[in-house]
């Protein structure tokens, strides 16, 4: 139970919008990779974004590590699992590449010598260094999205969800990438990746989900 994110009996529509998902119901092992696949508007990142609580079901119930989703702030669930988003534009926010890995943790009065540490080695596994006092705003697509995995990975999330996040990046990143989530998975830390990128479901897909009209129609190990 402790490991596991349950999505239970959960039906979703959006305001004005059509329904996403009814009496859906699917379970994540927080240790395993998974990889959800699904043809565009299928409700891939809709589930993300309910996993998250940043959409809340009408009806049934989310379970992460054993706690409602219902029960959390946006905050604590995001200290648990870290979440890129498929636009990643969307969740940067300070005025510098350094400043958007460092100030969460800053602000919440953390070590500065270890939050540096941890910043610098982040900004070389993702190859940000040229780009290390830029304003994020003006940076390439690939920069952005690989600026949101480092920020999201300061935390040090017990699991990580991705939406899409090889979108942008040339071969090159994506094997730093590859070799990150390699990385984390030896720290028992897995991951809940929507990719279409067919070499990425082949080295991360553990276990194999396929969505179509909110349902699963493929859910292999
Ligand atoms: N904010 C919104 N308001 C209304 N409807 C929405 C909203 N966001 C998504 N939808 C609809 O919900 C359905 C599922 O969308 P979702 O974004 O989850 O799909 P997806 O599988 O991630 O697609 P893609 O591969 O294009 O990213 C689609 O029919 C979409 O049009
Ligand atoms: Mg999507």
């Amino acid at each position: 139970m402790d490991n596991l994110i349950e999505v239970s009996n959960i039906t979703y529509q959006y305001h004005k919008g059509r329904k996403v998902f009814e009496d859906f119901s699917v379970q994540f092992d927080c240790r395993e990779s998974t990889v959800i696949t699904g043809k565009n508007g299928s409700g891939k990142t809709t589930l993300t974004k309910l996993i998250m609580g940043i959409l809340k079901p009408q009806s049934g119930n989310i379970f992460i590590f054993g706690k409602n989703t219902k029960d959390l702030s946006l905050g604590q669930t995001g200290e648990m699992i870290g979440y890129v988003l498929q636009y990643p534009e969307r969740q940067i926010f300070a005025a510098s590449v350094m400043e958007e890995l460092t100030f969460p943790l800053l602000f919440k009065g953390e070590k500065k010598e270890d939050i540096l540490l941890k910043a610098e080695e982040l900004i070389q596994i993702f190859e940000l260094e040229k780009v290390r006092e830029s304003y994020p705003f003006f940076l390439s697509y690939g920069e952005k999205r690989r600026l949101a995995i480092a920020s999201v990975l300061m935390n040090n999330p017990r699991y990580l969800v991705l939406d899409e996040p090889t979108a942008s990046l040339d071969k090159d990143r994506i094997r730093a990438l590859s070799q990150v989530l390699n990385k984390l998975k030896g720290k028992n830390i897995g991951t809940l990746m929507i990719t279409h990128d067919k070499n990425f479901i082949e080295a991360h897909g553990e276990r194999i989900i396929q969505l179509e009209g909110g349902q699963i129609i493929k859910d292999e190990k």
